[in-house]
């Protein structure tokens, strides 16, 4: 799945991978501001993204744990996900995250 990220500074970043997590992904490929401090155990929010609105159909709901770990960050909105916990597939091809910190 190819996925873009938009820096705080509005550079886009598009990736590409087929597994692992979209957090891995970004780490990898040096994408500015996602840190993967927890290494993706959800207990950092380091990883924290804003979801495109026009791509959010792509992604299922967050899970209660993820949830809870994003209510404590006060930058946090609707389309806020914490991306260790959003897998690479293809069903994810095209998402677009903007990066938080
Ligand atoms: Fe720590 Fe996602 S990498 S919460």
């Amino acid at each position: 799945a190819k996925i873009t990220f938009i820096t705080k500074e509005q550079e886009s970043i598009v990736v590409e991978g087929t597994a692992g997590s979209v957090m891995e992904l970004a780490v990898q490929n040096n994408v500015k501001g996602i840190d993967g401090d927890c290494g993706g155990v959800c207990s950092c929010a380091t990883c924290h993204v804003q979801v495109d609105p026009a791509t959010v159909d792509k992604l299922g709901v967050a899970s209660e744990i993820e949830q809870d770990m994003l209510e404590l960050d006060d930058d946090a909105n609707e389309y806020s996900r914490l991306c260790c916990q959003l897998q690479v597939t293809e069903e994810i091809d095209g998402l677009v995250l903007n990066v938080v910190k």
